[in-house]
């Protein structure tokens, strides 16, 4: 039975377009059961329906707390019988509520390479900064910000002519390619997070010699 995702976000959905796409053509053995936006207008829900996906509105803004608000993610998303929950441009903290709920089963997609450049803006950030390699980062959720074990990242250049847009534009290419490889993995199993260290067997044991397919 193929594992099902809740996607959660604020905005323009990219990196939903990415998820959905790479179910789509099969390099994502999931189905999407819902995607849910704290923002009514998020141009996302729209990529959403498109794909024929569920789509639901969660308003935080009509929540008179921030436990509130994480209470009723978990409620829609244990409706729908969901198995891991990316976040894809979602711009709201999570709390306790959600994270226990969802242990070791929350993705989330930033835009750099943690832990440098937390928080918002971090193409911006790595720009001012002036470093010479930025990237992505895919990494669990845990209760500190942008902080937790990461699955799988991948770095790009900062040329000599970039602004934070250009920057940000080379940055998301390789978001796009990235989520649903890292989906992928945590949907595999397999894994343990040793310490902070998400770990994976090796594919073929080696023993120290080097193995080849063939
Ligand atoms: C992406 O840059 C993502 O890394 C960050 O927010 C942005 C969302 O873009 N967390 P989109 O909504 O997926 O297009």
């Amino acid at each position: 039975m193929p594992k099902r995702l809740g996607i959660l976000i604020s905005g323009r959905g990219s990196n939903l377009q990415a998820i959905i796409d790479a179910t789509a053509d099969g390099r994502l053995d999931a189905v999407i059961a819902v995607v849910i936006s704290n923002r009514p207008g998020a141009p996302g829900l729209e990529r959403a329906r498109a794909a024929g996906v569920e789509t639901l509105v969660i308003d935080h803004t009509t929540f008179s707390s921030r436990s509130a608000f994480d209470r009723a993610l978990v409620a829609e998303l244990e409706r729908r019988h969901v198995n891991l929950v990316c976040l894809a441009g979602f711009m709201r903290l999570l709390g306790s509520e959600i994270i226990d709920a969802f242990p070791n089963a929350i993705l989330n997609i930033h835009p750099s390479l943690l832990p440098a450049f937390p928080g918002l803006d971090a193409q911006r950030q790595a720009w001012e900064h002036g470093v010479r390699v930025s990237g992505v980062t895919v990494h669990f959720v845990t209760k500190d910000l942008d902080a937790g074990p990461i699955v799988l990242q991948a770095a790009v250049p900062v040329r000599d002519d970039d602004t934070p847009e250009t920057l940000a534009a080379r940055i998301l290419v390789e978001e796009h390619r990235t989520y649903p490889e890292a989906i992928a993995r945590v949907l595999a199993g397999g894994w343990r997070i040793e310490g902070r260290r998400f770990t994976r067997p090796p594919t073929h044991p080696t023993n120290g010699v080097r193995s080849f397919d063939t």
